[in-house]
């Protein structure tokens, strides 16, 4: 199984909560923008980036549910999120940057929560297998990594926590093991960052990855 090629460039972000990727991803589209003037730049996310996925992100960050389920409701959203943006906009050569994909589903539904592996690759070639063989997945995904405990530490300063946001560290070690996991067995894609480091170190990194765009 090989990824699908476009004449777009896809960009996943990726990390427990905490880990800080949110404060970078706007930052980062629009370095993308100066350093490619002629691409078009669409920033999305998961669940969500449709009407009807931000419908299902709301019922996914709040409401009590079966975990397959919830991993289903998941692999819906991203399959509407695939057909009404993504693949569109990388049909048109157009960036995509997607703040998490379906490796938080690998992550949370079956690191975290403990849903067979097997029936997560089930979802994902149902929801993102192609006719010929290929599997569309990001062409680059930036995984923010660090220790639950600092991510911890770092997410009791904000907001209220939502549904995943409430779980215990044994849950976020065990997601970040699954990302880690991914991450090892497809290093052509991803780009690990080393979230301990302070914003600008990590900005300085990100500035400097090279972009095969
Ligand atoms: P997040 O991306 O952290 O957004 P915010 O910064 O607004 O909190 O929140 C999305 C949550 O959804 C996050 O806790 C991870 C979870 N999630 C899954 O469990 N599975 C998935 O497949 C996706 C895409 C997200």
């Amino acid at each position: 199984m090989t990824t699908a090629s476009y004449p777009g460039y896809f960009i996943s972000f990726e990390g427990i909560d905490g880990a800080g990727k949110s404060t970078h991803i706007d930052a980062f589209a629009n370095l993308l923008k100066q350093r490619f003037p002629e691409r078009k730049i669409v920033l999305t996310r998961e669940p969500g980036g449709t009407e009807l996925g931000e419908q299902l992100r709301q019922l996914l960050l709040n409401a009590p549910m079966n975990l397959e389920t919830e991993a289903l409701l998941m692999f819906a959203a991203r399959r509407e999120h695939l057909v009404q943006i993504i693949e569109p906009a990388l049909l048109a050569g157009k960036i995509v940057i997607s703040d998490r994909f379906t490796d938080a589903s690998f992550a949370y539904q079956g690191g975290g929560r403990g849903l067979s592996i097997d029936k997560l690759n089930a979802l994902e070639q149902w929801v993102q297998g192609k006719q010929n063989q290929t599997i569309l997945q990001p062409n680059l995904t930036i995984l923010f990594d660090l220790p639950g405990s600092i991510a911890e530490a770092r997410r009791s300063k904000v907001r209220t926590p939502d549904k995943f946001e409430q779980m215990d560290l044994d849950f976020f070690e065990r997601v970040r093991q699954e990302y880690l996991r991914r991450a090892k067995a497809d290093m052509n894609r991803f780009h690990i960052v080393d979230a301990t480091q302070t914003q600008d170190v990590i900005w300085q990194g990100l500035e400097l990855l090279s972009l095969p765009i």
